[in-house]
């Protein structure tokens, strides 16, 4: 045989491989569960390889990304064409509109699947976004000619503004190409912050030109201990470990995350979690004489965790590495930290001592607050405002100050009773380096226990603020991955999954929607065959291990 006869047999035998036609996805399945959903009895919109997409110009990206999704999810190969060209013959449409008119809501979309045409109407990009990602639920995953998707109509948006997942790059370091999976996971799941924790006691991770031993001291460590930080005697790697993300990878991500509708929050941890900074400039620290190193163990607090010294070199340096690092961020907030703020350092440094006297500082809480306060002012000489964690509430802050609460209801509670808008990212359930099961063969993680039931369970506004009608100070909630136990890409997925799927409901989703049981279910039907789509890790064992059979023993 020749071997183009060869080749078109070969071609032939792909294309009857190929299921010619495919039913959709149920409607049903859609996760987040949509805010409102009309389902038609009958009739159906084929989207085959004749389909085209017709786009409003604001939406020429979410066109590209459709386009793209649509052939790595299904194979269908469509064309696409701005709305203002000709018009267009194709016998069916997937219409992108931007409508803000019909659309009266931030980040809300309406998808109608109708007469020749699917139409999806938003008039922000995350609107567009998400409208997409319900579209791709009703297509199958696997390859096909031709796809029947059944008419309805949703009217969909999200039930909280903030929506996201944090990612400590610092304890375990990840692959650009992971960084923007990362990114996609999150769109899928119609979440919109993705907080990037950067810099560390365990290393820098983001390029820095104006201190570039951050960099060349600061993001790399000799060795990382092996095991879990209580285990004694304490056992290390000679392995060194570290790098940054340059700025140019960081521009790509931000650029694809933008593309997606996501924000990246950047965090630069102050005034402590500050050892991978004063290993490479010791002037900054409190101890300026003692030779710091990048740490290497986990757990640290206290006598391990150094703080930065309150001095000119020290507020120098602030101001131009946020200022460098702001430059980089289009995202209008920016994460100081501001956790786990060892006081006992400052307490022993005379320089500190005379600094909180000469500027009329309380106390260690109140050099602590002025530490926020240098840096909101260096960040909003570039227009941003500030986010840290809810330890800076420790002295007065001005109430545009963004809470991220990793404590229980009760700061949460104090921080919007003091006028500060709050971000819900509590250990217990929303830390999601805890453990998801009791079985003690399972991976190596944090303390806590945060099954599946728990997560999907958590309501982000506490009773208390809702009786006091403060409850709009709850602006969202947050999934935190710190990774100390979480040394590859494969176990951050098998930690957040199916944890994340669950909290996106929580976050998307009007309360009275929320059903574990039917949540379950489509985690069966949809969400799993979609993780395994992506070759992505999970924890399968959701069912065995619940809080509510643990509280039942
Ligand atoms: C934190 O867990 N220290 C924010």
């Amino acid at each position: 045989m020749k071997l183009t006869h060869c080749r078109s047999l070969i071609l032939a035998v792909l294309l009857l491989a190929i299921p010619v036609l495919a039913t959709a996805q149920s409607v049903d399945d859609i996760t987040p569960i949509p805010a409102e959903v009309k389902k038609a009895r009958r009739g159906h919109v084929t989207i085959d390889g004749d389909a085209q997409i017709v786009f409003d110009k604001q939406f020429a990206n979410q066109a590209a990304y459709l386009k793209e999704m649509l052939v790595g999810q299904t194979g269908l190969k469509l064309k696409s064409q701005e709305s203002s060209q000709t018009i267009s013959k194709a016998p069916h449409n997937i219409r992108l509109l931007y409508d803000a008119k019909a659309i009266d809501r931030d980040e809300m979309y309406t998808l109608v699947v109708a007469g020749k045409d699917v139409t999806i109407r938003a008039k922000d990009t995350g609107g567009m976004v998400y409208g997409i990602q319900t579209l791709l639920q009703l297509f199958p995953l696997k390859p096909v000619q031709e796809v029947k998707v059944p008419d309805v109509e949703i009217r969909d948006y999200p039930r909280f503004a903030y929506r996201g997942m944090h990612l400590d790059v610092v304890r375990h370091m990840f692959p650009l190409d992971f960084i923007k999976k990362y990114i996609d996971y999150l769109a899928f799941h119609k979440m919109n912050t993705f907080h990037w924790h950067l810099t560390d006691d365990q290393g820098w991770r983001i390029e820095i030109e104006s201190y570039p031993k951050l960099n060349s001291i600061g993001s790399w460590r000799d060795s990382t201990l092996i095991g879990h930080f209580k285990a004694a005697p304490a056992r290390y790697d000679t392995t060194r470990y570290g790098g940054f993300y340059t700025k140019d990878e960081v521009r790509e991500v931000i650029r694809y995350a933008a593309m997606r509708g996501i924000n990246i929050i950047p965090e630069i941890d102050i005034p402590g979690h500050s050892r991978a900074t004063i290993a490479a400039y010791s002037e900054l620290s409190t101890r300026p004489d003692s030779t710091w190193s990048v740490a290497t163990t986990w757990g640290m607090y206290n006598r391990h965790n150094n703080v930065l010294q309150p001095n000119p070199a020290t507020f120098k340096f602030l101001k131009t590495v946020f200022q460098e690092v702001a430059e980089l961020f289009p995202s209008e907030y920016f994460h100081l930290g501001g956790d786990e703020t060892s006081k006992l350092w400052w307490k022993a440094d005379p320089v500190s001592q005379k600094f909180i006297k000469d500027h009329n500082l309380k106390d260690e809480k109140g050099l602590q607050t002025y530490f926020v306060e240098q840096v909101a002012g260096y960040l909003a000489e570039k227009g941003k405002k500030v986010i840290g964690w809810h330890e800076i509430l420790e002295g007065d802050l001005s109430t545009s100050t963004l809470i991220m609460n990793w404590g229980g209801e009760k700061e949460g509670i104090a921080a919007a009773k003091r006028g500060h808008q709050v971000i819900m990212s509590p250990g217990r359930p929303l830390y999601f380096d805890h453990y998801q099961s009791k079985d003690p063969n399972d991976s190596l993680a944090i303390h806590g226990y945060n099954p599946l039931d728990a997560v999907y369970n958590f309501e982000p506004v506490p009773d208390t603020l809702r009786k006091l009608n403060l409850d709009h100070y709850i602006i969202g909630a947050q999934g935190n991955l710190w990774t100390e136990y979480i040394g590859s890409t494969a176990k951050v997925e098998y930690m957040v999954f199916p944890r994340m799927t669950a909290l996106s409901e929580v976050l998307w989703s009007p309360r009275e929607k929320r059903d574990f049981a039917d949540f379950k279910r489509r985690l069966k039907t949809a969400i799993i065959p979609r993780y395994t789509f992506w070759k992505a890790h999970y924890f399968p064992n959701y069912e065995q291990w619940t809080a509510e059979k643990e509280a039942l023993k």
